[in-house]
């Protein structure tokens, strides 16, 4: 997949790949930042819940690019929905930012029946009237959720004045999540990988150091590669400059046959269902 082939409907380009910020040590991230710079990535990707949008922001701040060359996103944590709540958690990570817009802003999880029953549908609805809100403002470029399964998706939509631009997932290697991959290509929402490594635990599979071995690539460079192949953005995470560079480098080349064999792999990795969760 080419440089800058991932837009969103509302024909901003999204940098690919994103740098995952989560569970980066608090007193590492303004320098992984900063070196993630100098490796070329663009695309930042936070959230309230991690708990470390000062230290992004202040890697962002300190590097000599300017804002408008960054894609810089957060997320409203789940303790903030509704729209009143929502619109001040957005101010209030700006703030941390230390920046006076976002590009993206993302739902972090829908409220599910399990903890809401018969609410659940219009909670998500009035949390999503508030990113409208701030998208029509101007406060951000684009807004979108994250770990929506198509109900989720359906739901938001009969009362939506502006359609998700985004839907950021957990997908790897054992998690394709290929029905929500699909839904989502079919309404125009790009999809982004969260964990896209599975926090390490498919690096070892036989089937992903085949293919490693015969294109002389790292493990990880096939699930990204095996993720651009679904026209999925991915958002990989290391404190690592080696394999940051190695992650930013990863290209869709994997044939047809290769790409079946890695969806056919077993679950595996984190594997949450957005319906199951308690938080
Ligand atoms: P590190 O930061 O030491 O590189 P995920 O993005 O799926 O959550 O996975 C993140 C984990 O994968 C981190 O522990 C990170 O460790 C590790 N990781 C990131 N890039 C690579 C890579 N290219 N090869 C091996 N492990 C990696």
């Amino acid at each position: 997949m080419e440089s800058n082939a991932f837009v969103m409907h509302n024909g901003i380009a999204v940098p690919h790949p994103g740098f995952g910020t989560c569970k980066i040590p608090e007193e590492d991230v303004c320098g992984t930042v900063l070196r993630a710079l100098e490796v070329g990535y663009r695309h930042f990707d936070t959230a309230a819940l991690y708990g470390n949008e000062v230290q992004v922001g202040e890697g962002l701040r300190k590097s000599a690019f300017p804002r408008e060359e960054l894609f810089v996103v957060s997320k409203v944590w789940n303790t903030e929905r509704g729209y009143e709540r929502t619109k001040a958690a957005f101010e209030a990570s700006l703030e941390r930012l230390g920046l006076d817009y976002l590009d993206l802003y993302l739902i972090h999880w829908p409220a599910n029946r399990k903890q809401f029953g018969d609410e659940a549908e219009n909670i998500n609805a009035q949390t999503w009237r508030a990113l409208e809100d701030l998208y029509a403002e101007g406060r951000v470029r684009a807004i979108g959720v994250s770990n929506f399964l198509p109900h989720h998706l359906e739901a938001l939509a009969r009362t939506a004045r502006v359609l998700p631009m985004v839907n950021q997932i957990e997908c790897h290697p054992g998690w394709l999540q290929l029905p929500v991959v699909e839904y989502c290509h079919e309404h125009g929402i790009v999809v982004e990988a969260w964990s896209p490594l599975g926090r390490r635990a498919v690096l070892d599979h036989p089937v992903l150091r085949e293919v490693a071995e015969k294109r002389g690539m790292t493990t990880a460079q096939v699930c990204l590669a095996w993720l651009l192949g679904h026209g999925v953005l991915p958002l990989p995470k290391s404190v690592d400059p080696v394999r940051m560079e190695q992650n930013f480098h990863a290209e869709a080349v994997l044939d047809e046959r290769e790409i079946r064999a890695v969806d056919a792999l077993a679950p595996m990795g984190n594997c949450d269902d957005p319906d199951s969760v308690d938080f």
